[in-house]
């Protein structure tokens, strides 16, 4: 059975875009299987866009452009599959992929079984070109049909860009995750907005069925195809990963692994995190409540858009974990430094109830002890801080 957690692995979109080769693609398996990231789950590699001829062959088949993948796609899986790895590929529900190449519409059948001929294990399936008068429910259900008939198991990443309300259908039509925003660029702003604007479908996002929030920008420093916009510091990215950890999504790599460096890379190995993203019971976050300071900040490069679902910018989020655990996070989205505080009241455990938390700081490890009636931290600006919480009784 495939996709009981949320699926993580690695993408080539976002930093490599079109210039994608063999080369590449086997010094990331190498990686992968030899840095420590297969080993904490990150198992698909995942090939996107631009991988092809810009015709499919004399059979109609499409075909691996031979200047990239000079020995055809079925020696790339065989590579990822020796390294202990799964293989992705990409294909669109259009007549063209977003960047012009040939894609599946009419041909959904025939492509999937070439793909699972390939050893293929995971379909990224786009949505550029599609026909207007088309029906795009129809459409995914007949690449997820075709899928399911080409004799092997492999992996349906739909991506709509969120269209037609997804989150309503793709558990039906046998998506086990499915894009529900347009693309991420590698700056605040972006990462912030995608993650407000789906908050309220989280809770439609389960086993099998994993609502999917785009591929991290974690590490590129705008770096690659994606760079929009102001880069992103530390803190942003530990709160960018960090909120795909909370809202249990799918965690695919964009950086060039080649040159993550050490902060960024012990960030996406982080066991704490990754535990939180892939825990049993799949909740989603909790929005506690949101505190604004009344601090005047001017800075509208930042500003976060749309705000609908949080108008302030201090948050605090309540994550149920199974067995009686619990994350508590806490996101600065200010510039300045805020002390933020949760009131367990607020989430359910007044003072009077005799119990409190016992508190691990989820990026240092360090035990901070048992609070009781309220936590306090100090944040600093577009930062964040996560605890892991397990209840326990007080002395009165
Ligand atoms: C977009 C998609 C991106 C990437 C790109 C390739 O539609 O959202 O994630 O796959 O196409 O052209």
């Amino acid at each position: 059975m495939i996709a009981q957690k949320p699926p993580m692995g690695w993408n080539s979109w976002n930093t490599f875009g079109t210039n994608i080769t063999e080369e590449l693609i086997f010094q990331i398996a190498d990686l992968m299987a030899e840095q420590g990231y297969r080993e904490r789950g990150y198992e698909y590699l995942v090939i996107d866009d631009c991988w092809s001829l810009k015709q499919r062959d004399e059979n109609g088949n499409l075909a691996a452009d031979p200047d990239k993948f000079p020995h055809g796609m079925k020696a790339v899986a065989d590579y990822v599959h020796a390294k202990g790895l799964k293989f992705g590929m990409y294909s669109c529900a259009g007549v063209m992929t977003c960047a012009g190449y040939p894609s599946s519409y009419d041909h959904e059948f025939q492509d999937a079984k070439l793909f699972a001929d390939w050893g293929v294990d995971f379909l990224k399936y786009d949505f550029c070109n599609f026909p207007e008068n088309a029906d795009c429910i129809n459409r995914y259900q007949t690449m997820s049909m075709a899928l399911k008939a080409s004799g092997r198991e492999i992996l349906f990443s739909a991506c709509n860009w969120g269209r037609e309300d997804c989150w309503n259908w793709m558990r039906s039509i046998g998506a086990h995750m499915y894009r529900s925003t347009g693309d991420i660029f590698d700056n605040f702003k972006s990462f912030m907005s995608i993650f407000q604007s789906q908050l309220k479908h989280f809770c439609q996002s389960g086993p099998y069925c994993f609502n999917d929030i785009d591929m991290l920008t974690v590490g590129m420093y705008n770096q690659g195809n994606v760079a929009i916009g102001k880069p992103c510091t530390d803190g942003e990215y530990r709160m960018q990963f960090s909120l795909w950890c909370l809202a249990g999504v799918p965690l695919m790599l964009g950086a060039d692994l080649r040159s993550l460096n050490p902060q960024m890379k012990e960030l996406l190995l982080n066991r704490e995190l990754i535990a939180i993203d892939q825990d049993a019971e799949c909740r989603p976050p909790y929005l506690v409540g949101s505190q604004c300071v009344g601090v005047a900040v001017e800075d509208k490069e930042n500003a976060v858009e749309p705000l609908e679902m949080v108008p302030d910018q201090l948050l605090t989020f309540l994550k149920h974990l199974s067995g009686n655990e619990f994350v508590i996070a806490y996101y600065n989205l200010f510039q300045e430094q805020q002390d933020i505080t949760c009131i367990f009241a607020d989430i359910g455990l007044p003072y009077a109830s005799g119990y409190g938390f016992s508190m691990k700081d989820v990026f240092t490890g360090e035990d901070i002890g048992v609070h009781r009636d309220y936590h306090t931290v100090s944040v600093p600006g577009h930062d964040c801080r996560l605890y892991r919480c397990s209840l326990v009784k007080c002395e009165n």
